[in-house]
């Protein structure tokens, strides 16, 4: 059975609650359905979280890529399809590429990665790089940063249409770009966005994220901890009790809980290097998700922290 955020966001919260203590593994044994985006273009669903892959370098044929590919291994296994790369990110393409067709796992990941040139040649030999060290279909083609963007759009709309890429979008990370991203969602058919949104950073909440529903693009969120600053800030601290209502068993958790249920199609990439915060955070895919009210609490919560 699928289920969708929206779905899980309209149960609300409190529909079931569950006693703490190995809620977390019964969950998973109960065999729980999975909390899923739906890409608003074409209807395809995706687990709502992926994975960020800024840190997957080094040398794909020693022995350092071992825990790499664990984490992938892992990934796949607890039910993560989409992974976020770029050939910005040191040789994380080449990596992947390499341990996704080790791993016999190159065809069962929706592969997400960038193009970072302004010029629209550099651009397309650019991709044309990024096919090669992928060694594989790519899903999702994303205009990084916004560089170069109608150049290279002009050559992502023509390879969705030919069939070459799957689905188009622009990033960003930055707040101080959220207006030029906003008159690029109004200019383009795009199929996701992805932008910084999280507890620590909610100024994509304004008018992209709404912008993103009104003209049906998936939202990708990258640093949905703040690039780790969220952990800083709760250091020490417990859960508050009605953490439980949303089952959030951590605060990783309940950071992504709150970006899945954004009313957005939302699907947060979390970068992770560590076994543990896979685990962890592939917990959020299942369970309730809070409701808007909650959602403000969780709001005023962090902000008492940060
Ligand atoms: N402009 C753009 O397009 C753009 C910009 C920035 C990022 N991105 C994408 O977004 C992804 C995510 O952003 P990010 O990696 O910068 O920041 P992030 O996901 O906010 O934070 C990553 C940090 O959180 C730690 N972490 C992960 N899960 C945890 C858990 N459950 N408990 C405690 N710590 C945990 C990671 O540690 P370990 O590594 O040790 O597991 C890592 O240090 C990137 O990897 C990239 O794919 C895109």
């Amino acid at each position: 059975m699928k289920l969708t955020r929206r779905d899980l966001i309209k149960t609300g919260a409190g529909a079931s609650l569950v006693p703490l203590a190995g809620k977390w593994t019964s969950l998973w044994a109960t065999g729980q359905p999975m909390i899923r985006t739906t890409i608003p273009s074409s209807g395809q669903q995706l687990p709502s979280v992926g994975i960020g892959t800024v840190k997957f370098r080094g040398d794909p044929a020693s022995a350092e890529m071992e825990p790499l590919a664990g984490i992938l291994k892992l990934f796949h296994q607890l039910g993560g399809e989409l992974v976020d790369t770029s050939p910005n990110y040191g040789n994380s393409e080449e990596v992947l590429g390499h341990l996704l067709a080790e791993l016999k796992l190159r065809d069962r990941v929706f592969m997400a990665t960038k193009v970072d040139r302004e010029d629209q040649a550099e651009g397309v030999e650019r991709m044309e790089g990024s096919l090669q060290r992928l060694g594989g279909r790519i899903d999702l083609m994303q205009v990084h940063n916004l560089r170069g963007t109608d150049a290279e759009l002009e050559t992502l709309q023509a390879w969705k249409e030919q069939g070459r890429i799957g689905y188009i979008g622009v990033t960003t990370h930055r707040n101080s770009q959220h207006a030029e991203m906003e008159k690029v969602m109004r200019n383009y058919p795009l199929d996701f966005i992805q932008v910084n949104y999280s507890l620590a950073d909610r100024a994509a909440a304004d008018r992209i994220l709404p912008l993103a529903m009104d003209r049906g693009m998936a939202v990708l969120v990258n640093r949905p901890f703040g690039n780790g600053e969220l952990f800083g800030a709760v250091k020490g601290v417990d859960l508050p009790p009605w953490a439980s209502e949303f089952d959030a068993q951590s605060w990783g958790q309940f950071f992504l809980k709150y970006i899945i249920s954004h009313p957005a199609e939302t699907l947060p990439i979390p970068g992770m290097t560590k076994p543990h915060h896979v685990q962890d955070n592939m917990g959020a895919l299942r369970g309730h998700l809070p409701d808007a009210g909650r959602r403000t609490e969780m709001e005023k919560f962090m902000d008492g922290l940060i």
